[in-house]
């Protein structure tokens, strides 16, 4: 099996913090959130796996991912030159792909507990497609799914005025190589893009087995701000371990799940887990905590970070604290 993780898109929604990076580069808990998702897809067994690009950020994707030697990944680089939608980016993998059943993952989504038993269920199952759902309070800015009384899927709609349901379409998808040929068969939508829910409604008007799960747990999109945040909070609750590698001095105290990298040094400061702090950052006579992830070579002082929403990244164009 192979995977595709869709790299593309503009992050327009995630301005100013994506005028220098990616959006699927952007840190929770000072990884890139892109490097949580080749996690999952290694933890699930897959190694080949295609990175779809494109022309504006493709440069920084490869960048950060290389070779993917730090996966064990074969990684192939394709480009999408125009974001035409996700159908569209599986059209442009059509060659790559072949006649492999694959993984498709949007790489500025997250899930926890990972996919590991989706895939094992998709690979041992005779279904032509595998969607997950989530319940969400506003559908009308997903793909929404209807499903009948036993939870099968009977209709797919892309970001419905009137949602039939309250179920979102996850960005993790799993196919046989048929959708490649439903994907031939759909025109762009209104907003000019060929979606893969109308490519996955294409399957199921051909009376093709879409099955789905409802997730119970968390499920980030990160693509908007408000997201990022809450996938910084979530994350850092559920992968903080306590790891001092810096230097912390007898004025401070460090208390429960607190990450603290390299050549960091903590003087007269309460770092108050979870909370993350990168390498060669400097915190003196402040609070920090809980719920906060502090960049690499951030110089903090005299503050508090004592509210949940703080993220605080360094960047090209800024040093410091971001309070969003
Ligand atoms: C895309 C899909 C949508 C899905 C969403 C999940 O939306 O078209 O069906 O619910 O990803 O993140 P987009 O990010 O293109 O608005």
């Amino acid at each position: 099996m192979k995977a595709i993780i869709l790299c593309g898109g503009k992050g327009t929604r995630l301005k100013p913090l994506t005028y220098t990076t990616a959006k699927q580069l952007l840190p929770i808990a000072n990884k890139p959130i892109l490097f949580y998702v080749l996690d999952q897809v290694k933890e699930a067994g897959i190694s080949e796996v295609g990175i779809i690009i494109s022309p504006d950020t493709g440069k920084l994707i490869k960048e950060a991912v290389g070779d993917g030697s730090r996966w064990n990944f074969q990684v192939t680089y394709i480009l999408q030159a125009e974001p035409l939608g996700l159908a569209h980016a599986v059209k442009t993998a059509k060659g790559y792909l072949m006649d492999s059943p694959f993984l498709m993952f949007l790489g500025d989504n997250l899930i926890g507990g990972g996919i590991t038993d989706f895939v094992k269920e998709f690979n041992s199952s005779p279904c032509d497609s595998l969607m997950l759902f989530k319940e969400v309070p506003d559908p009308r800015l997903f793909g929404v799914a209807e499903l009948d009384s036993c939870g099968k899927v009977i209709r797919l709609v892309e970001k419905p005025k009137e949602p039939q349901s309250n179920l979102a379409v996850v960005g993790v998808y799993l196919f046989k190589p048929c959708i490649h040929k439903a994907i031939e068969d759909i025109k762009p939508s209104l907003r000019g893009e060929l979606e893969i829910t109308d490519a996955i409604q294409k399957l199921l008007d051909c009376g093709l087995e879409v099955k789905s799960h409802l997730l119970t747990g968390w499920w980030l999109d990160t693509g908007k701000k408000d997201d990022l945040l809450e996938a910084n909070r979530v994350v850092l609750d559920d992968y903080t371990r306590r790891n001092i590698q810096g230097n912390v001095d007898n004025q401070s105290q460090v208390i429960g799940r607190v990450e603290i990298g390299v050549d960091s040094h903590i003087q007269n400061s309460i770092i108050r887990g979870p909370v993350v702090i990168a390498p060669h950052c400097q915190v003196l006579n402040s609070y920090i905590g809980p719920f906060t992830s502090i960049g690499e070579g951030s110089f903090i002082e005299k503050s508090s970070t004592y509210n949940p929403n703080h993220l605080v990244i360094r960047t090209s164009w800024l040093y410091g604290i971001i309070i969003l």
